[in-house]
């Protein structure tokens, strides 16, 4: 049977398995998907050996995506812009190809949502490797404007000057913002030290819409904050994770998997519904 899995460190409450086995069924495609943790100095080897041992093709989450980046013998055209791969494929002629579907999965959870990306004025919090890997593809729908804020204000000037050529992205410190946004994407990691994203609560209206590229069995400590201050349209990450997924799927396979059951069932197993 054909074998795939998620490297992560750590990586045992990943959901790829169970999207990953849901798609399988759904598809009615033969094949397997685990995990693996390689210590963080051994990931390169465990990589080689899973390849080595007839693996089809792997996804790559924190802390390797970066790594994986250096490892693999081809890159698609979305995993160079981004710098990093969370999609491995084994080719037909035995190349290894990294690509990175995080971007594509984002977009695609919003337009799932029904916001509107062209001519939108978009916010972007984090200047990371999650924010990295989501400026080409949301630049690709052409919003009206994109400006990224950071804590350390000169990673997002950097990134700003990377991918002005794509379209209108600017960088503006925290305090500089003004009250115009459209819709906010929070790609910071602060939730994980139970921290906010340093944003004035004045920017948030009714008609903005929130999205947390992080998700949990409730609502993360940003879209809290969100509802609190008004805001009506509030999405987490969930949804990017089974459609980053969709798009691994569909490049190892060659069919899509619909999402839709996929996010309830999730959620279901989550806890959330
Ligand atoms: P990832 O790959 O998830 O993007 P990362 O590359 O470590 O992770 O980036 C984390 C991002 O979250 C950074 O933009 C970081 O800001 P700094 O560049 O100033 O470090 C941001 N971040 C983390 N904790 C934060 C907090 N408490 N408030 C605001 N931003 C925070």
């Amino acid at each position: 049977m054909d074998r795939y899995l998620v490297f992560g460190h750590p990586v045992r409450h990943s959901k790829s398995p169970f999207i990953h086995t849901l798609f399988a069924r759904q598809t009615q495609q033969e094949l397997e998907y685990g995990l693996a943790e390689p210590a963080i100095d051994e990931f390169a080897h465990a990589l080689q050996v899973f390849f080595a041992q007839g693996g089809k093709g792997c996804n790559v989450t924190v802390p390797f995506k970066e790594q994986a980046f250096t490892l693999v013998d081809r890159l698609s055209p979305r995993a160079k812009r981004a710098g990093a791969v969370n999609t491995i494929k084994l080719t037909d002629d035995g190349v290894l190809l990294g690509d990175n579907t995080d971007g594509a999965g984002l977009v695609a959870d919003l337009k799932s949502h029904g916001v509107t990306l062209a001519d939108s004025r978009i916010l972007l919090l984090g200047a990371g490797g999650a924010a990295r890997g989501a400026l080409a593809p949301l630049l690709a729908e052409l919003p009206s404007e994109l400006v990224i804020a950071n804590r350390t204000h000169a990673k997002a000037q950097q990134l700003a000057a990377e991918f002005c050529d794509l379209g209108p992205v600017t960088a503006q410190t925290y305090e500089q913002l003004a009250v115009s946004f459209d819709l906010v994407i929070n790609s910071t990691s602060a939730s994980l030290q139970g921290e906010l994203p340093p944003l004035a609560p004045a920017l948030i209206h009714t008609d903005i819409a929130i999205y947390d590229m992080m998700y949990g069995a409730s609502d993360t400590a940003f879209i809290s904050w969100a509802k609190q201050h008004g805001a009506r349209q509030t999405m987490d990450g969930l949804g990017m994770l089974v459609e980053q997924a969709a798009e691994a799927f569909t490049v190892w396979r060659g069919i899509r998997p619909g999402t839709k059951q996929v996010l309830r069932e999730l959620k279901r197993n989550l806890g959330v519904i």
